[in-house]
């Protein structure tokens, strides 16, 4: 039930972006496929957030196209834009739960609001989505008392709460031990694998994303330097590309 464009769920054209005069965005184009999954990577204060904040309408571009699922979406009033929100699931780099809700509760959020399923069937739900990310203990812990690792399981359950189509996560393997953010990166191919998802997903973390990603693209002042396969990435001769790699490596 994809109405999306030629294909493609998402579709960036010419995409910029300022603040107080400073570009941080400068022509971004970007195209994702059904069930491919991107890893958008570039250092801190890229533009990587802002561009996914910019994907769900949570903030207005300065010029440039954004379709999902066949919406403009800086063109939508707010119901619609609640519409389109309805078939992605987003996880935010910081806060990716509330932290007065159980975690529990913190998953059954969206089911609440936006589908009419009974008590029981939202529990059964919750069950589900908690245990597909191996969370099936601790429903009934607050968030300060779950580690790192496990707030962004449950965040990545509750993101996956209405079946979303798209997937926008940001960071989901930052801070983390490297096991657990290597098990976090297996868990998002599994679901890719699973359920054909169209996913973008930043990241610092170049293990991770080779876990996960069909395509890596990587940005730097404003613009994508280069996109491609990790072995493309790796034959790169770009002075940028070649450090960038070397110090994630
Ligand atoms: N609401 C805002 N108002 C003003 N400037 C902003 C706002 N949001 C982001 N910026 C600026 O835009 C730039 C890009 O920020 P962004 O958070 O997207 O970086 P990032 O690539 O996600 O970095 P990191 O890897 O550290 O998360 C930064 O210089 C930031 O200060
Ligand atoms: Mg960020």
């Amino acid at each position: 039930m994809q109405d999306s464009v030629d294909g493609h769920p998402i579709v960036v054209k010419a995409l910029r972006k300022s603040f107080s005069g400073r570009t941080v965005l400068n022509g971004i184009d970007l195209q994702v496929e059904t069930g491919e999954t991107v890893a958008l990577l570039g250092r801190s204060g890229t533009g990587k957030s802002v561009f996914l904040k910019l994907l769900i309408g949570l903030q207005l571009p300065d010029s440039g196209s954004i379709r999902l699922c066949g919406r403009e979406i800086p063109a939508l009033g707010l119901n619609q834009l609640n519409e389109v929100r309805m078939r992605v699931g987003f996880l935010f780099q910081q806060a990716a739960l509330y932290d007065s809700l159980t975690v529990e509760e913190n998953v059954a959020f969206p089911l609440e609001r936006h589908t009419k399923l009974t008590a029981v069937e939202r529990e059964r739900r919750v069950k589900e989505l908690l245990a597909s990310v191996g969370m099936q203990q601790d429903l009934k812990k607050m968030p300060s008392q779950i580690s790192g690792g496990m707030q962004k399981r449950v965040g990545l359950a509750r993101a996956l709460a209405l079946d979303p189509e798209i997937l926008l996560f940001d960071e989901p393997t930052s801070g983390l031990d490297p096991i657990t953010a290597s098990e976090i990166a297996q868990l998002i191919r599994a679901l890719k694998e699973r359920r054909r998802l169209t996913a973008i997903v930043v990241t610092h973390d170049i293990h991770s994303a080779r876990t996960f990603a069909d395509r890596l693209v990587l940005m730097h002042d404003g613009n994508i330097v280069i996109e491609g396969t990790i072995e493309s990435l790796q034959n790169s001769r770009d002075e940028f590309v070649v450090r960038f790699l070397g110090e994630a490596a």
